[in-house]
């Protein structure tokens, strides 16, 4: 059974104390950064720094990523070198900022074929590709596409803001205070589209994090949406936001419920040789059906079913 994969905890790579931390949060997904939140005076111990907890931490379960520089800077290829090769075997995927082109993926792609063919590492180790700019929006579906290694598609809100010249309406930028500059959800239209490219492909979808966080109701709110629009799961900065993030991206005993009285109802009518049946004076029919047989699925893996 796959393992869910709705919070995932950014932690700066030069800050071991909060690694342990992490290791001990609820997140699903730990990731280790090694790009933005690291000043450029400690990429090197950053580095270093992750490779250690990558090694000896106890991480109870969680998936670990590792978030390398940008492949276009002087940093991400020995990122990439040095953590896979000293620590690939705790590693489960590098997440690769500001994928602009798909030539961005086939280079960390190949490098990665070499490093497992020399460590012998069995299982191979995933992509996740940051979509951050007007160019890689643009280029998505080849950069879906560019490698069987990637895993899942990431939306970099921020980035993402300051290349298309959007206005910033908070001090992060990570999502608080949208709706005072734009009536609905601005970003609709990207993260839509990196909903629909992730999903043909059978790729996760994964939102950006909410910067605020000290406002649980409007990381809950844009969780929500994200949620709404097809997302898997979405970031967190911070330890106390992975709750309401798994709470937001796990089904909800009602949820269950209903999608189990669909899935009875439908095989009663099948039995029957009907094609669609009714419940509570609702249609039920086999798009009802597969979403939620889907959503009963989610509930199974995360024993909520
Ligand atoms: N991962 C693990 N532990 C974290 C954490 C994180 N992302 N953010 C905070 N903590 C820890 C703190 O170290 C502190 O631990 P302590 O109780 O042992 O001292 C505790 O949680 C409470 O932290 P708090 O005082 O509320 O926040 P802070 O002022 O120490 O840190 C930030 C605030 C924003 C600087 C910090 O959350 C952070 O660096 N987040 C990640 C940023 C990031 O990864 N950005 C790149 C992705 S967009
Ligand atoms: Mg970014």
């Amino acid at each position: 059974m796959t393992r869910p994969r709705r919070s995932i905890l950014s932690v700066p790579g030069h800050r071991s104390r909060m690694h342990q931390k992490a290791s001990r949060s609820t997140a699903d997904v730990v990731m280790l950064d090694l790009e933005d939140s690291v000043p450029l005076a400690s990429k090197a111990d950053a580095r270093r720094a992750v490779i250690e907890s990558l090694r000896n931490l106890e991480w109870r379960g969680k998936i670990c990523t590792v978030r390398i520089n940008g492949v276009d800077t002087a940093f991400g290829f020995r990122d990439l070198l040095d953590v896979v090769l000293q620590a690939g075997q705790a590693l489960h995927a590098v997440v690769l900022p500001k994928v602009d082109h798909p030539g961005d993926i086939h280079f960390a792609s190949r490098l990665l074929d070499g490093i497992e063919m020399e460590r012998r590492l069995h299982a191979p180790i995933g992509i996740e590709a940051s979509i951050e700019s007007a160019a890689g929006m643009q280029a998505i579906a080849e950069i879906a596409d560019a490698s069987r290694r990637v895993e899942s598609l990431v939306f970099g809100i921020a980035d993402y803001s300051a290349s298309i010249g959007a206005r910033l309406v908070s001090l992060s930028g990570h999502g608080e205070n949208e709706t005072a500059i734009y009536p609905g959800h601005r970003w609709n239209f990207a993260l839509s589209r990196l909903v629909m490219t992730a999903k043909a492909r059978g790729l996760a979808a994964i939102d950006a994090p909410y910067g605020n966080f000290k406002d649980p109701e409007g990381l809950r709110h844009a969780a929500a949406i994200a949620c709404a629009l097809g997302c898997d799961g979405k970031w967190a900065i911070h330890p106390d936001q992975t709750d309401t993030i798994n709470a937001v991206f796990s089904p909800s005993p009602e949820e269950i419920a209903r999608a189990r009285r669909i899935l009875d109802a439908y095989e009663s009518a099948e039995k029957a040789g009907l094609g669609a049946a009714a419940i509570d004076g609702r249609m039920i029919d086999n798009a009802t059906v597969r979403l939620a047989r889907r959503l009963w699925e989610q509930a199974q893996s995360l024993g909520l079913a």
